[in-house]
């Protein structure tokens, strides 16, 4: 979780640093804290609970002067967000100071030994632990900082990614990571560190992307060299160019980027699918999949493992595999899936998603699979990010930067994909023939444009937000490819408007869910024009007539359930694969607005963060 942004240049740090947690602050932001080496060696140090905007109050008030500094903004694991457990952490001895993103699991062991040494605490961090031991060894082997890290991180359990500067020495930046992730920029004589890219970008496009156990040593100047952790021997630098630009990261007009994010997602999916499909739409061409024709030919089952949100696109991804590729398929969440001695070998195909690419649960889920024998494709949106560097294969969405901590976009582009990679499989083992991949292919082709049209119905939905803002409770059905649709228009609404909404197979409502249903609990009802629309308006039916307050979402032309529904959402109609793509247009608004009316913060709701690097 957290953000990390280091600095070491000709300019002054903390400008730099509080930008670069800014752009980071979707990854926590429940604390946030700064500590610049000046001129003289001394250490300012900053921290502040709740937001940067915070922090940075706090800290021009006092001392923000040095060219060296690493700062941090928190998602807590251990230790309330408050101003003391709140990075940088300080050693003792005064002389280190340290942020971490990530989770120190044998913090209790090492401190019970640090403390007969006579260290004292200040904060309920695991990652104080780290910075005293890392003192400890300095003093007790007499070493430079960098051998003190390298020792103490052979002695730390879990995941972490740190940046450490020491008192008297403005020339030196150390970082190091393990699970967690960490990238630097090189820039014209200044180097730039961060959790992610996206402090980064404007200032050097060239970065290199530190891999699990290895440590930079970044001196004032440029100088750099990276090492193992374990072996100590120097690792190879590998540069690589950066292709996000400064646009695709600011809200472009919206108040917010999860609106921002909503009505991207023409351009975004248009993306998406941009070179993916043949113009004729008779091929889908994955280069994933072309490259390893022989894994997907041979596999004999296909299980998707995910969290959250990209845990939604799964189920859907499940029907379309078995629509278009009738192999058996399996759909695990990431963290059960990596505790459950799953039975897997090397006729498996295991599909990870996520968007961020940094899910420590989906992440050890790969590492599993991948010891099991099973080959890994990967369906991820940031690139280069670790997910993506841990799979055999796989596919990018290419929906650009997801800041809302909500995902929108990227739960589009996840379907998109996995419509794409069920045909191209489909295709491949001779399972779907021409025409049917040329039916779906162009209608998915269009879908861009269909959101488009889609979105027109955001004032209605506004207007239907505003009666059901005060509702406690909200149920959302849906059947087929839309009860993963339900299930994700009831997260979003969780997340951003802290309303409890469950998501349910419709039919199965009637099995115990329909108990709750009264005139203080709306269910939203997904019900396009499609093989299930028969079984669903008896769904619908059974909520009205236990008085219950009906939204249904509608294929365009269905006028029939205005007389029996309270409110209907129209949406264009698309083949029955494709309907959530589209009904989850309306769902994203109508969580969007009734966040809004209730005043919460959406793009950066209370205990959440965008990337959940921690267990
Ligand atoms: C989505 O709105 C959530 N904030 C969350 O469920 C998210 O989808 C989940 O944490 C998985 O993230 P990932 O796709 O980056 O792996
Ligand atoms: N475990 C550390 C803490 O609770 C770091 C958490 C983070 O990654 O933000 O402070």
């Amino acid at each position: 979780m957290c953000g990390i942004v280091g600095y070491i240049g000709p300019k002054g740090a903390f400008d730099i640093l509080i930008q670069g947690l800014k752009r980071l602050e979707y990854r926590g932001y429940d604390s946030a804290g700064v500590a610049m080496v000046d001129a003289d060696g001394k250490i300012n140090v900053h921290k502040s609970r709740g937001k940067v905007a915070n922090l940075e109050r706090v800290a021009r008030a006092g001392d923000t002067s040095g060219s060296l500094g690493i700062a941090h903004t928190r998602w807590a694991t251990h230790g309330e967000p408050n101003d003391i457990n709140a990075h940088p952490h300080v050693s003792q001895s005064g002389e280190i100071a340290l942020v971490h993103n990530g989770t120190i699991e044998n913090y209790a062991v090492l401190k019970q030994a640090l403390e007969k040494h006579g260290y004292t605490f200040k904060s309920e961090t695991d990652t104080e632990v780290l910075v005293q031991l890392i003192d400890y060894v300095k003093h007790h082997n007499q070493c430079t900082l960098q051998e003190a890290v390298r020792e103490a991180l052979l002695q730390v359990d879990g995941a972490y990614a740190i940046a450490v500067v020491e008192k008297g020495d403005p020339d030196t930046l150390i970082v190091a990571r393990k699970s967690s992730p960490l990238v630097i920029g090189v820039g014209e004589g200044e180097t730039f560190i961060a959790s992610d890219a996206t402090p980064i970008i404007g200032y050097t496009d060239r970065v290199i992307y530190l891999k699990d156990n290895e440590m930079a040593i970044i001196k004032r100047g440029g100088d750099l060299s990276i090492r193992n952790v374990k072996s100590s021997t120097p690792t190879q630098i590998d540069i690589q160019q950066l292709k996000l630009s400064l646009a695709q990261l600011e809200k472009g007009g919206y108040d917010t980027f999860m609106l921002k994010e909503i009505f991207e997602q023409p351009s975004t999916l248009r993306d998406c699918l941009r070179g993916r499909i043949t113009d004729d739409c008779s091929r889908v061409v994955l280069a994933g999949v072309e490259m390893h024709k022989d894994v997907f030919l041979k596999a004999k089952r296909i299980t998707l493992v995910a969290c959250g949100t990209s845990w939604h696109a799964a189920l859907i991804g499940k029907r379309l595999i078995q629509d278009f590729c009738r192999i058996p398929v399996e759909v695990e969440y990431a963290s059960e899936f990596r505790y459950g001695n799953p039975v897997l070998d090397s006729d498996d195909v295991v599909i990870a998603i996520s968007q961020s690419g940094e899910t420590a649960d989906t992440l050890a889920a790969i590492e599993l699979a991948k010891e099991k024998g099973a080959f890994v494709y990967g369906v991820c949106n940031v690139v280069g990010a670790s997910i993506p560097r841990a799979t055999d294969s796989g596919t990018y969405i290419h929906v650009g930067p997801e800041i809302g901590v909500a995902s929108t976009k990227a739960f589009t582009g996840q379907v998109t994909v996995l419509t794409l990679l069920a045909l191209a499989i489909g295709q491949l083992r001779g399972v779907t023939d021409k025409d049917t991949v040329r039916s779906v292919a162009s209608a998915l082709r269009e879908i861009p444009d269909v959101i488009e049209e889609t979105l027109k119905c955001d004032p209605e939905v506004k207007n239907i937000s505003r009666i059901f803002t005060y509702a406690h409770n909200f149920l959302y059905l849906g059947r087929g490819y839309n009860y993963p649709t339900a299930l994700e228009g009831a997260l979003k609404l969780k997340e951003i408007s802290y309303i409890h909404a469950e998501g349910y197979p419709a039919a199965e409502m009637k099995h115990g869910p329909i108990a709750l249903i009264d005139q203080e609990m709306p269910s939203v009802i997904i019900a396009p024009s499609d093989y299930l629309y028969d079984k669903i308006i008896s769904n619908v039916q059974q909520v009205k007539s236990r008085g219950g307050a009906v939204v249904a979402i509608v294929s365009k032309g269905n006028t029939a359930m205005n007389d029996i529904a309270d409110y209907c959402i129209e949406i264009p109609a698309v083949p029955a694969c494709l309907t959530p793509l589209v009904a989850s247009i309306p769902l994203q608004l109508m969580a969007y607005y009734i966040a809004v009316n209730k005043g919460k913060d959406v793009d950066q709701p209370r205990n959440l963060a965008k990337s959940v690097t921690v267990e």
